[in-house]
């Protein structure tokens, strides 16, 4: 599915069904922060599990055929704020950020653009440009723009700041100017809007427009991305420690602790799944970007002479563990970081990437694949004067391990089975459904009597309390039938079981296929072993 749901539905469904809501909503909610509610926390709970049990618990066999050894952690979100100064992040982890003069709000420099074009006063031009003109390349109408610039009801009410709004004469004449330089021209809204706000700088002082009200922005400033706080009572620079960026440096940290304890030798692997903080210059597009998130990274530490041989290794497992959720194949691409993408400690990097319905036709990031090099390790042992040098008992030698790190995002892939799943069919009361593989579902069955009454309940809730045992599952007595079918589709739920007035009879039950919503009889003793197969059958 994916590319084509509407956000503000999947959105609205999420909230609707318990999957994610607004963080402090009561309060008006907090920009950049989500809550997952019962079925979202299932469901990002399954994804973590099967990360676990396909990194840590049964790793891939590696290129020889044998298994790899990969131990888990769960390092502290805060630790010694030196970690962050030898890690570059203190330094470095900076973005480039603008505000706007008028409204004061913060932009990222580099998302300025993007957000022009989703802004209400820039589909507002829009509209006005597209008036009589049959496709989306348009004429720089002057007396549209004007209009449009005056009119109380949009330019004036929309984007006040806006370069033609405030100054309509300079850019009229300019308009004027361009179109005589330039008859047979034709722009598409955007570019218009760049023209705009831009091109006339020279003449006028304007310069690239705020999405929000269409002021100025300052020039770019770099802005730290992390969080700060302080550890104890006293409230100065000597206690100031940060919440981390990534859970990765904590492993980086303990791989010294797990070469002493735990009898790895090279080649292995540390994984950890936890929160990590970023106070997002622009956190948007619902869970993709947030200020708290969740990341499953793993380090793998290796010769030098090898890196190579494991990043390509590593390249292609990812995308696979990715496939194996059911997601389809025409919505996953790799792309290779050009040299000047890299980050400062990367050799080379490759991003798993899926087409979500705010980037299709193109793709955005859900993993990076990074060949670090030694970088952290070196700068750990020189900050902490700790040697974390490996000894290679077979060549004699010792060096510093070299790093591949595939890094994902949990919560970004929450956002990708829920994009995945949801499906539009019109033939049913809820008008959609979402088709989670039965493994991630957040509820595996739904057991209901078809009434509330001649002993259904009672036969029902005993199948509910021996299936809980083995799937998740819900009980309800609620309503029709008909409308905890609905619920159950909107959940995503891939079975439900149905107590009638023929289950005392011949004790049989109805089982109602999500996505197809045939229903079939099956013997109430077959319920447990019919979910088993078909979860285990389930691509
Ligand atoms: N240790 C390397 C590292 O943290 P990253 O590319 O910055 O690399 C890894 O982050 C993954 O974490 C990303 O691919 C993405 O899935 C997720 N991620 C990063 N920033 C995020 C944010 N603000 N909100 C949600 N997920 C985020």
């Amino acid at each position: 599915m994916a590319a084509n749901v509407e956000m503000e539905q999947l959105v609205a469904l999420c909230k609707r069904r318990g999957f994610v809501f607004p963080a402090s909503e009561i309060y008006g909610g907090i920009n950049g922060f989500w809550d997952y509610g019962p079925l979202g926390i299932q469901l990002k709970n399954n994804i973590r599990d099967h990360w676990w049990k396909h990194m840590v618990e049964c790793p891939p066999l590696g290129p020889d055929g044998h298994p790899l050894q990969m131990v888990g952690l769960d390092s502290s979100i805060i630790q010694n704020p030196k970690t962050w100064v030898a890690s570059g992040h203190v330094g470095g982890f900076n973005d480039p950020m603008q505000t706007c003069r008028q409204c004061k709000k913060l932009f990222r420099a580099d998302h300025v653009w993007d957000m022009v074009s989703d802004s209400p006063w820039y589909k507002s031009l829009s509209e006005t440009f597209a008036e009589g003109s049959t496709n989306d390349a348009v004429g720089l109408n002057g007396e549209q723009l004007m209009r449009w610039a005056k009119d109380k009801k949009r330019g004036k009410k929309l984007a006040p700041g806006m370069a033609v709004v405030r100054n309509p004469e300079v850019t009229l004449s300019w308009i004027a100017e361009e179109i005589e330089r330039n008859p047979e021209r034709q722009y598409n809204v955007l570019e218009a809007v760049k023209y705009l706000a831009t091109e006339q700088l020279a003449a006028t002082g304007l310069v690239t427009p705020c999405p929000n009200c269409g002021g100025d922005l300052t020039e770019p400033r770099m802005f730290n991305l992390m969080f700060e706080s302080y550890a104890g009572a006293v409230q100065d620079e000597s206690s100031k420690v940060y919440l981390r960026p990534e859970t990765a440096q904590g492993i980086f940290l303990n791989y010294k602790n797990i070469v002493d304890t735990m009898r790895v030798k090279l080649p292995f692997g540390i994984a950890q799944v936890g929160k990590a903080f970023r106070n997002e210059v622009t956190p948007r597009n619902f869970i993709f970007r947030s200020r708290e998130f969740e990341q499953m990274e793993m380090e793998w530490f290796c010769a030098p002479d090898e890196a190579r041989k494991w990043y390509e290794f590593w390249k292609e497992e990812r995308m696979k563990w990715w496939m194996s959720m059911g997601i389809s194949k025409d919505n996953l691409i790799f792309r290779d970081h050009e040299e000047d993408e890299l980050a400062h400690y990367s050799k080379a990097c490759v991003d798993v990437e899926y087409k979500y319905p705010f980037t299709s036709p193109a793709f955005g990031e859900l993993e990076g694949i990074a060949h670090r090099g030694n970088f952290d390790l070196t700068q750990h042992q020189e900050h902490s004067k700790t040697k974390l040098e490996y000894f290679d008992q077979e060549t004699n030698e010792r060096f510093v391990p070299h790093v591949i790190e595939p890094a994902s995002g949990l919560t970004r892939g929450v956002l990708v089975l829920l994009c995945e799943a949801y499906t539009p069919d019109d033939t049913r009361p809820s008008q959609v459904y979402m088709k989670f593989h039965p493994r991630f579902a957040p509820i595996k069955a739904g057991i209901f009597p078809l009434v509330n009454k001649e002993g259904m309940p009672e036969i029902a809730e005993k199948l509910y309390m021996e299936i809980r045992e083995k799937f998740t599952c819900q009980f309800d007595v609620k309503q029709s039938i008909g409308k905890r079918y609905a619920r159950m589709d909107e959940a995503g739920t891939p079975y439900c079981f149905t107590v009638d007035g023929e289950t005392k009879e011949n004790n049989t039950v109805t089982v109602r296929h999500r996505d197809t919503q045939a229903q079939e009889r099956i013997n109430i003793d077959q319920v447990e072993k019919f979910l088993a197969d078909k979860i285990a059958q389930a691509e």
